[in-house]
């Protein structure tokens, strides 16, 4: 099988092609990104040269540049990972996230109509269904539960989807849809929470906690989200969407005190900052279709998987440091100046 991976210079879609090349030597992965600032080809240092993977660089929404690589390549299967997807990024620059989750997702669809693709499979998130509220633990995601969306990344994401259903739907084009919940691990770029709070706890630095650090996420190891999406491409229905978490609600607080303790460093290293604006407090996966129609289980508890990830941190500063060292250096001023109260 021949199959394109977007995005596979970023955190969840590096992972993947780790994952794919290594466990499919039969199968051609290639990689297209855009390389933006959270694009990066150092992620795939282990996978380059292997005789079953290539990088494309390019943009998913570049609609000729697109149509021209599916008609040279013959993809079987297009796995969409590229995306904008961080949530403040996203109040600061709605347009972008439409332009490429939106506008990217049709003219992958477009194109795998065009060209025949027998499989095309949509990264998605937990996002797409808003939040639960605190005091309901009783409350999960699942398939059903209305798209009910609260940032401008959200709602991009959730516009894709329809997208894709619609395909579906109107075309009869060949698609699964994967709803996932926060995911953690190697590769995963420093401004988002887990790898933000390892690297400025190793520095000595503020941790900046959005309110009173009582939002709730559902963590799951990024390992146990690609093998998730491999199943799903080899034995999902068509037409199907699949919820993948693994039951690893956390507040933000103990997800922040938990790096700390691990690190040896002190609490006194939280800093609470203005929250983020229509900050979605409760997120939580129901994964029982995928657990009972795919036999799909996650192999790592979050105490298991943080401590993994917390020693790749340190084992591989140089990953990260280099990102902190370029661009990445005016973002953390220009998202945080304002907030620190
Ligand atoms: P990321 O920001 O780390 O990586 C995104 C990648 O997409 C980058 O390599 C970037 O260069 C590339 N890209 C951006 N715009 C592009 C374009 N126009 N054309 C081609 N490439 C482009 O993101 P991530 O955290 O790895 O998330 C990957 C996917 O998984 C996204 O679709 C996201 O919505 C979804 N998701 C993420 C999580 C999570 O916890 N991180 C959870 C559920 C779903
Ligand atoms: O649920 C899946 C989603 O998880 C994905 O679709 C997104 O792409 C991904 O970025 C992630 O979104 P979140 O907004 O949940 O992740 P983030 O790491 O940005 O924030 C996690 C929580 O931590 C959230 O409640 C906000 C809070 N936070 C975040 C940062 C960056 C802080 O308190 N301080 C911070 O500095």
């Amino acid at each position: 099988m021949k199959i394109l991976v977007t995005g596979g210079a970023g955190f969840i879609g590096g992972n993947f092609v780790h994952y794919m090349v290594n466990k499919y030597p039969e199968d051609v992965i290639v990689n297209l990104d855009l390389l933006t600032y959270a694009g990066n080809l150092e992620t795939l240092k282990p996978v380059e040269g292997k005789p079953n993977y290539k990088f494309v660089k390019g943009d998913i929404a570049d609609r000729p540049f697109i149509m021209d690589l599916f008609e040279k390549e013959q993809f079987d299967v297009v796995v969409n990972f590229a995306a904008e997807s961080h949530v403040d990024r996203s109040i600061t620059d709605p347009g972008l996230f439409v332009q490429t989750n939106v506008m990217g997702t049709q003219t992958l669809l477009d194109a795998s109509r065009q060209f025949g693709v027998k499989r095309y499979h949509q990264v998605s998130t937990d996002e797409v269904y808003g939040d639960l509220p605190l005091d309901r633990p009783d409350l999960f995601f699942t398939e059903e539960t209305p798209l009910h969306t609260s940032s401008p990344y959200s709602a991009s994401k959730a516009g894709a989807d329809l997208l894709v259903l619609a395909y579906y739907r109107t075309f009869g084009t060949p698609v699964t849809v994967s709803r996932c919940s926060n995911n953690y691990g190697p590769y995963h770029f420093p401004e988002k929470l887990i790898p933000l709070m390892i690297s400025r706890a190793l520095a000595d630095e503020s941790l900046p906690v959005y309110g009173k650090g009582e939002n709730v996420r559902d963590w799951l190891h990024v390992s146990d989200h690609c093998a998730a999406i491999d199943l799903i491409i080899r034995k999902g229905k068509v037409g199907e969407v699949y919820n993948i978490g693994g039951h690893n609600e956390r507040t933000n607080l103990e997800v922040v005190k938990t790096i700390l303790k691990a690190l040896d460093k002190p609490e006194s290293l939280i800093q609470y900052v203005t929250d983020r604006p229509g900050h979605d407090r409760r997120y939580a996966i129901d994964p029982t279709k995928i657990e009972t129609e795919l036999g799909w289980e996650p192999k790592y508890t979050f105490d298991t998987g943080i401590a993994m990830t917390i020693q790749w941190y340190l084992d591989n500063q140089e990953w990260w440091k280099h990102i902190l060292s370029g661009e990445y250096s005016n973002y953390f001023e220009n998202m945080y100046g304002d907030r620190l109260h």
